[in-house]
């Protein structure tokens, strides 16, 4: 699908970027040619992640940890890596945290834990970004990975729910606004893709995985190298005037929920026989 070496000399940084759908990001933009940066809290899993990564593609990627929720912090980092690599192309807002809960069970604490790691996590590391290039005068692109659930909601994820609105608003606000210093922004909303991250999290048991992929069209779950193509193209000049969009990848997921007749799905063949006799009638 992609020339090879599309991003030759491209520096693309990736939080969370060492495990689960962040790393299988930075595989794919290492094998196509970019230099990456993995940052996020656990050191350990990053250099292993990034050793794995270099290996397979033969390009350069760099492990910093870094806790994105401080401000500070972000912009250290951000400073590193332009001493080592010159300047920053593109940058992948992956980092999240997440659990499922009755939202009255919650300590303040636990809702302030998500929604510090995924809205202020990504404004921050956004904010501290734009300034630069804006300042440097430089163009660059931004990748905000969402859910299908921050523009329908959901229950029992609600700090996460919120979080991801916020950070969909971010994507359509800042797109337009900083459009015209050529910085463009724009959002990717999975559906169900196996992470250990996610499943430990989110699926208590496999009863949890068979229900959900019993209501998504395709009837399977998704594919990591289906989301890494998509952020490749979102990243990459291929998609140049795109901009301030969010692109669910879902297999049709979220419509089968709200389509008004989808549930007429579970009739049998001999029902409908019989509903069309009736009709007739
Ligand atoms: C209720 C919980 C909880 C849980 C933690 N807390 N886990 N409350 N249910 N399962 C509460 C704690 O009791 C504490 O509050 C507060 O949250 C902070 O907990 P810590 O463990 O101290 O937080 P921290 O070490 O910062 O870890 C953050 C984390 C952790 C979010 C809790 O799970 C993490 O590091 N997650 C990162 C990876 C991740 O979540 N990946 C999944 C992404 S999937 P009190 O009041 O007790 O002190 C995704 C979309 C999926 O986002 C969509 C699928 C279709
Ligand atoms: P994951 O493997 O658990 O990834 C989350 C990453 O965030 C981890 O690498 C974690 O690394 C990092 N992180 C958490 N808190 C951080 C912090 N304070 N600072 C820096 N890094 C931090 O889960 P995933 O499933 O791949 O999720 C990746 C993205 O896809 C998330 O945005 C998620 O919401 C989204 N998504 C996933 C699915 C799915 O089905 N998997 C569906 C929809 C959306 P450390 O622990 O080392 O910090």
């Amino acid at each position: 699908m992609f020339k090879d070496n599309i991003f030759k000399e491209k520096t693309i940084i990736i939080t969370g970027g060492g495990t689960g759908l962040g790393r299988s990001m930075a595989e794919k933009l290492s094998s196509l040619g970019a230099n990456i940066v993995i940052v996020s809290r656990k050191v350990e899993v990053l250099k292993k992640a990034a050793e794995e990564i270099q290996q397979k593609t033969g390009n350069k990627v760099t492990p910093l940890q870094l806790d994105i929720r401080e401000y500070k912090s972000i912009t250290k980092v951000l400073e590193t890596i332009i001493e080592e690599f010159g300047r920053i192309d593109g940058l992948i807002n992956n980092a999240a945290g997440n659990f499922i809960s009755p939202t009255e069970y919650l300590s303040h604490k636990a809702f302030d834990t998500i929604v510090d790691i995924v809205l202020r996590g990504t404004y921050n590391f956004t904010l501290a970004l734009g300034k630069l290039w804006i300042k440097q005068k430089e163009t660059g692109t931004i990748l905000n990975i969402v859910t299908t659930y921050a523009s329908t909601g959901s229950g029992y994820v609600v700090p996460s729910s919120i979080s991801k609105a916020g950070v969909l608003n971010l994507t359509r606000s800042l797109s337009v606004e900083w459009g015209k210093y050529g910085i463009r922004m724009n959002a990717i909303a999975p559906g169900p893709f196996p992470t250990k991250g996610a499943w430990e999290r989110l699926m208590p048991d496999s009863s949890f995985e068979k229900k959900m992929i019993n209501r998504i069209p395709l009837k399977r779950v998704g594919e990591h190298e289906e989301l890494a193509n998509l952020a490749a193209f979102l990243l990459s000049s291929y998609s140049g005037y795109i901009n301030g969009e969010v692109i669910t990848i879902d297999g049709g997921e979220w419509l089968a929920g709200a389509g008004e007749f989808n549930f007429l799905e579970m009739l049998t063949a001999e029902q409908w026989e019989a509903i069309k006799a009736n009709m007739k009638r």
